[in-house]
Parts: C-alpha cells; structure tokens; sequence
C-alpha cells in the first residue's frame, strides 16, 4: 500500500520535470528519468520479476518497491549477469536512484515471470550447499525441527558481492541433497538482517505458539564507523520457518553502551535454571543476556578480552556443551568465537575455548594466549551448530575468507560456498589438551559413488588418473608416512595446477599448500605471514617471507604422531578441497581455483612411506 503511495507519488514529480520515456510506448518497461540521480520505472503489464543487469565493478545504485531500498551495482557499459528483482502484489513500477540516463542497463532491464537459475560456473560445486544465485556468507540460524535441517545465510539476492544481507533459505533431510527456498527474512526499514540463530520453542516462551522456529537477528543500519548501529531482533515462524514474522516492538536488545560492533545473537536453552541465554559478539568480548520470555533480555557477564591473537574482532558465537571422551558424566562448554582479522594464515577464521559455565559467566580452562583452531584451512569461518539436535553437535562453515571472498573467480552467478557439514566431538589430546575433532558428518557417506580401489603401496611414487568426475570426488587412505622429509599427495590437472597435501615429518605436521594450484591473483594483497614451506617460499619476493596475495600459499596443523598410521579423507569438490586427518583432529579447508578440473593423483614420498587402503569415490547425486 504505502509502496503505491510512495510510487505514484514520485511518478507525479518526475512528470513534472523532465519526462523522458526511452523506450517506445506498449513498450514493457519505460523510465521517466529525473535528471542524472531519480528514474521512474514504468511497468506496463503484470510480470514477477523486472530483470536487472548488474556490473560488478560499478557503483551501488539504489532500487527501491516500497520503503525498503536494495543496493544493486546496475549496469553502465557491461553487463555481468543479471538478477531478478520481484515486482510483489502487482506493482506497476520502481524507483532507481544514482544511475544515469546513459547507462547500459535502461536498454537491457526486461520483464520476466522466470529467472533461469540453470548452473553456468564451472567454480560452483557439485555436491555443497550454494544458493540457486546471488552472493553467501555465514550460516544463521542452523535448527533442525521435523525431520529437517535448515540452512538460512547471509545472502545478496540482487549480486554477486557483499550487500542487502537477508537471510537466503535451504533445507534438507539429510544434510547432503539440499532444497532451494525463498529468503526467510528480508532486509528492511531497520537495516540489513544479519547473523543470528533459530530456537525451537517447545515451552511457547515467547507466546507466539508452541513449536514455532524463533530467529534471532541483528539489525545492521549505516556503513560508516562511527555511524553505524546494530541491535538485536526477533522474528518467528509459524509454517516450520517458510516465512518470518518480525516481532512488532522489536529490537529485542540494544547495547547498554552504545557500542558499535554489537552483533550474531546466538540463542540456547539453559536447562538447570529453565531459562534462555543469549549470547552477543560484542567487539572484544562475547557478552551473556538471560530471558524468560525471549523478550526481555537481562545482561549477566562478558568474557573474552584479550582471548586469542590479537588484534582480532570477535563475530559470529556460539556455545555448546559436549562429553570429554565420549564419558556423558564429564562435560565441557565449548566457546566458538569467530575472528576477523587474526586467523592464523590471514583474514577471517574460527577459534574455540573450553570451559565451564555457571549459567551467568564462562571461565575457560585455559590462559588467554591459548588458541585452538577449529579448522586449519583458510576458507572456514562464521561457523556456528544446529540447534535442536540432542546428542550430535553439528557445525556448518562458510567456505571463505573475508579477506578475498568479494573477489574469487566466478562469473557472477554465485558466489560462495558452505564448506561440509561437521560432527564436534571433544577428545583429551596425548599432551592433555582437550580438544574439538571436526569430521564430515555420517550422512556424507551417501554421497559415496563407484569405489576406484587403488589398494596398498609402498612410496616412492604413484600416479593415478582419470579420476572422480567433474572435478568431484573423495579421497580415502591410510598413511604411514616417511621418517623424513614429506610424503604425500599432489591432486592435479592436466595443465600441471596441483595442490599438494602432505605430511612433513620434520616439522610433525599436516601441509596443504594451492601456491600452484590454479588461478591464484585475485587475493591481491601483499602481507608478511609467517608460513615457512617450500612451496609458500616460491610465491615470495626476492627471497623474504613475505607472500604475493593473501590466496597463493599453505596452511598447515600440528599432527601427533601415530604408530598406526594416518587415517586420511579428502573431499574435492570443484572449487574446494577439505582435508580431514585422523577422525577429524585435524580439518583443513581450503579453497582452490583449477582452469581445468582436477583428474589425476600423485602419490610421492621423500623416503619411504606407505599407503593402505586407498579408494577413490565418485560422487553419486
Ligand atoms: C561475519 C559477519 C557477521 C555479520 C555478517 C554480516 O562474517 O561479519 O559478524 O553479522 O557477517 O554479513
């Protein structure tokens, strides 16, 4: 209603200053346009979708239906891929500000009931979770209610970069085949809607109704520091999370002081004091909010200043309480606290601290200059766990790194992935630490195809080709590995771009190093680390460690040692490749640009190592 208002409302100024239709009448689309910075965009008949056009390298141009509008990079003299932007209850126009009378996109916008989401990215995995289009980063919301999980993210539904955050929407039955849906939550008057998480609310706490899904969300407003503000908002479900109703006097919670970086509510049920927690990033710190209702939320403490390296801004937490050694009569609250920037290779990437807590304050086991890492790769992060899943705690990562996300090759149809479904167990290390192990969830076995069966042998070396399909497939053997030196495995393609993974004896530790494994020059950044393998020392200048972009180099995690051997799975999947070691103690997750899918394996050694059981499976959809 008010969009119509507003509508005709400006149709009316923009007739009374200049009127210029660029496209004929009983054309689809004609546009009144009101000097360089205001169009009227005329629809002529009833449609979905107008059809944008979108150049990446442009300015944001503001696309407004109603009172909410959408940030959308439209086309000047390229067109990139285009978006479609629904024309909801029938709407006969739009408004587009900031983009001038000349540009390309007035010729190309069109009227469409369909938008043709067929995959044309040779980068977009196989067999992890992407949005049909547009652009992905962290995972919200993760509950499981019904036999279903869901998947909501931050998601761009008008680009292929960062922008318009709302919470794009999958399910799936079993974590491997996953269901496009609408976007469950949509930016609006407030701000973006950025991460959070859900609640089954089996008590009807909130009286919204028993059983309803709760979202909790940050409304982000402003881009400039200084001027920005986030506060903490409600939305529920009642059609097992479809749509949201944002609660009427939301915010729920604003910071007492103001502060600025305020945000990632991540909601749980504490059951000795029968109350909820919310748990909220809070620049440094993580602070602790209680609730009877889900409503009225009560500060309890803060924890975490000067936890981890330094400097980093926590995001995205969450907190879950898991049995040491699989013993239910020992347990363990665990802290996961996302940072960007202090990861250990660079950009954005996912700690975690053990701890107890007291259902008002947590205190970690450990000194604050103790970091774990809950995934050694470079394209883990915002990593949070299911809700509503007793006696399994699952994690689901977005497979990027803050640090180049906006940048990775793509043609624009997407852009990003989540990295695979996890199972968080928490084990006591040989040197007593207590530690999280991270393996692919059980249901991942389904994705398991025809088993090429490469058997036993001795290193030296190996060669394996033509193998998976597409570039997808998993990788499965034991490795006794060499005395000295390395030994391991280069996963390559014709054009000789390899990523290798290897164990590096030395050093007692696990190396995935993609300093050669394709397209490589987009992390355009050049900053000191302090990595130190042979391959990372190639992509040097004049010989100091100092890196050419933040994407060509390795990452590597401390392994014990084990008479046994090392249990090995890797999954490769187009764009990324995941490396889980012994169970899961190690998980690296990286992420890979090949201009030719990866097909061939070689196995090699620098004394003498030993492969068993090594398989490799096709995936089967
Ligand atoms: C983490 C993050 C969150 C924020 C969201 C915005 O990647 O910065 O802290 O809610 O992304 O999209």
């Amino acid at each position: 209603m008010t969009q119509h208002i507003l509508s005709s409302a400006l149709l009316l100024s923009a007739a009374s200053f200049c009127l210029t239709a660029c496209h004929n009448a009983g054309d689809p689309l004609t546009f009144a346009h009101q000097g360089d910075t205001l169009t009227v965009v005329h629809v002529a008949h009833e449609a979905k979708y107008v059809i944008l056009p979108v150049q990446e390298d442009q300015p944001e141009t503001q696309v407004m239906l109603g009172d909410v509008p959408m940030d959308v990079r439209l086309a000047r003299d390229k067109v990139d891929y285009t978006v479609p932007f629904p024309l909801r209850d029938g709407a006969d126009s739009l408004i587009v500000r900031g983009l001038p009378a000349n540009a390309l996109a007035w010729q190309e916008m069109a009227l469409a009931d369909t938008f043709d989401t067929a995959n044309r990215e040779t980068f977009r995995p196989l067999y992890h979770h992407t949005p049909a289009y547009g652009w992905m980063n962290d995972a919200n919301g993760l509950v499981y209610k019904d036999g279903e999980y869901h998947l909501y993210f931050q998601y761009n539904p008008y680009g292929s970069v960062w922008g318009n955050m709302h919470w794009g929407h999958s399910v799936s039955r079993d974590l491997v085949h996953w269901q496009h849906l609408p976007a469950a939550i949509e930016r609006d008057t407030m701000g973006h809607i950025f991460s959070g998480s859900c609640v089954v609310d089996s008590r009807n706490s909130a009286q919204t109704g028993k059983d309803n899904i709760i979202a909790f969300y940050t409304s982000h407003k402003g881009t400039t520091p200084g001027h920005q503000r986030q506060q903490q908002c409600m939305a529920y479900s009642t059609d097992n999370g479809r749509t949201f109703t944002k609660y009427e006097a939301n915010p729920v919670l604003t910071a007492f002081d103001g502060l600025e970086n305020f945000r990632d509510p991540k909601v749980f049920w504490y059951a000795p004091e029968e109350k909820w927690v919310m748990i909220v990033s809070a620049d440094k710190n993580m602070r602790f909010y209680e609730s009877r209702d889900l409503k009225q939320w009560e500060y309890l403490s803060e924890w975490g200043e000067g936890y981890g390296p330094q400097p980093n801004q926590f995001e995205c937490p969450d907190f879950v309480q898991l049995p040491v050694d699989g013993d239910e009569k020992r347990q363990k609250w665990v802290m996961i606290v996302n940072i960007n920037p202090g990861f250990a290779f660079g950009g954005s990437g996912t700690m975690y601290f053990t701890g107890d807590f007291d259902g008002r304050r947590f205190t970690p086991d450990t000194a604050p200059n103790v970091t774990k890492w809950l995934d050694w790769g470079k394209d883990h992060y915002a990593t949070v766990c299911y809700s509503n899943t007793p006696g399994r705690t699952i994690a689901m990562p977005w497979m990027s790194n803050w640090q180049y996300a906006n940048l990775t090759p793509s043609k624009g149809q997407f852009r990003s992935a989540n990295a695979l479904p996890r199972e968080l167990k928490l084990y006591t290390a040989a040197d007593g630490q207590l530690l999280l192990s991270a393996a692919p969830v059980a249901e991942l076995e389904a994705l398991r195809g025809e088993a090429r069966q490469l058997g036993d042998f001795t290193l030296g070396e190996k060669k394996v080709e033509a193998v998976g399909k597409d570039g997808a497939f998993e990788l499965v053997f034991t490795l006794q590995p060499s005395a000295k030196g390395r030994s391991g495995v280069e996963i390559c393609n014709v054009q000789g771009e390899k990523t290798l993974v290897y164990f590096d004896a030395e050093q007692q530790r696990i190396v995935m190093d993609r300093a050669e494994s394709g397209i490589t020059d987009f992390g355009n950044r050049v900053e000191p680390h302090h990595l130190d393998t042979e391959a990372s020392r190639k992509a040097t200048v004049d010989g100091t460690l100092h890196y050419v972009n933040d994407f060509a180099h390795a990452t590597f995690a401390p392994v014990e040692q084990q008479a046994e051997g090392h249990e090995v799975r890797i999954f490769i999947d187009r764009s990324s490749i995941e490396l889980f070691v012994d169970g899961g103690r190690v998980a690296m997750t990286n992420l890979v640009f090949p201009t030719r899918p990866y097909d061939s394996l070689r196995f090699f050694s620098d004394g003498e190592a030993r492969v068993t059981g090594g398989v490799v499976y096709s995936v089967k959809l």
